[in-house]
């Protein structure tokens, strides 16, 4: 633990542009397909050394594939990360083939199945912690001790845009979300001093196996400029970048930040564009 740079010089060097994440051991949960895949590929092109917790084996199998053909550096492993032994297991591997980690991504979460709050259950409410905020927990104390002990990491909380607004659909899948933003913001205070920084990003329509935003939406695509202030569906790629911002010294002072990258929508709030009026609106009557 020391006081922190106090000159200049102290900042870290960023000695290659396009090798953001050189020599850097990144364990990414989901990273066999959608946002985690691609965070994998692109921290895995910027020399990180990767390590894709995945559920299915196919996946899990393809990501590898891909990105050793394109000459990156990663291993798969089989997991389900919201079984304890599972990650147990990870935490292990990892650990045992490079003695340290540092940069966690923890990207796993689902909505499926929205369930309306006053249809909910104690069971689907244990479905949703499950999916989306227990693995964070468990995932995030397997590896932080290794963090600790380095004096150095780098965790990337991947959550919602619903957990930065109301999410009337499913009120307790945004509490799950806003819960990982907390935790990110509390956490980031707790282990800033141990050069550890954690921040979060809050995901919004982009296009994945999960959510599928252009298929039966082809005679209405004209109104993404309603659904999106910046007018088009997100991409995987979209998100891995700013990922890779965050675990990359660019964002060196950055932590305990949830950016939503959404295409704006969270900045938009309750205005949708109108391209009928051809303003933006806050009544749905001039939609
Ligand atoms: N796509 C969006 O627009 C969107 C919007 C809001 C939030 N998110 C969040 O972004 C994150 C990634 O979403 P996505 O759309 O890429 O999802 P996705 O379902 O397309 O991909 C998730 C990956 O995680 C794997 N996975 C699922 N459960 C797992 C488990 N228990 N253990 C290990 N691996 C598991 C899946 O097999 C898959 O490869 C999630 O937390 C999701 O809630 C996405």
């Amino acid at each position: 633990m020391s006081n922190g740079p106090r000159d200049i010089a102290e900042i870290p060097d960023i000695p290659d542009w396009n090798r953001l994440l050189d020599g850097r051991v990144a364990v990414v949960t989901g990273g066999g397909d959608g946002i985690g895949g691609a965070i994998a590929e692109l921290f895995a092109a910027h020399g990180a050394a990767v390590e894709v917790a995945e559920i299915d084996p196919d996946r899990a199998e393809r990501i590898s594939r891909d990105v050793s053909a394109a000459g990156g550096v990663i291993r798969s492993h089989v997991v389900d990360v919201t079984i304890d032994d599972d990650v147990a297991r990870l935490a292990d591997a990892v650990l045992t083939e490079h003695g340290r980690v540092d940069v966690l991504v923890n990207n796993v979460g689902d909505y499926r199945p929205l369930v309306a709050f006053d249809e909910s259950t104690p069971q689907s409410w244990q479905r949703m912690y499950d999916i989306n905020l227990r693995h964070v927990f468990a995932v995030t104390r397997a590896f932080v001790s290794a963090m600790v002990g380095a004096g150095s990491g780098n965790i990337v909380n991947v959550h919602s845009v619903e957990g930065m607004r109301g999410f009337p659909r499913d009120p307790v899948y945004g509490a799950m979300k806003a819960a990982v933003a907390h935790f990110t913001t509390c956490l980031a205070v707790d282990l800033g001093r141990h050069g550890i920084r954690v921040n979060g990003i809050g995901t919004d329509l982009t296009q994945t196996p999960q959510v599928d935003y252009l298929t039966g939406y082809e005679d209405v695509e004209h109104l993404w400029e309603s659904w999106a202030p910046v007018g088009r569906v997100g991409w995987p790629q979209d998100q891995a970048r700013v990922a890779l911002f965050l675990a990359s010294e660019l964002s060196g002072f950055v932590t305990g930040h949830n950016i939503p990258v959404d295409g704006g929508t969270k900045a938009g709030g309750g205005w949708l564009f109108s391209p009928r009026a051809g303003r933006f609106v806050n009544r749905s009557k001039h939609l």
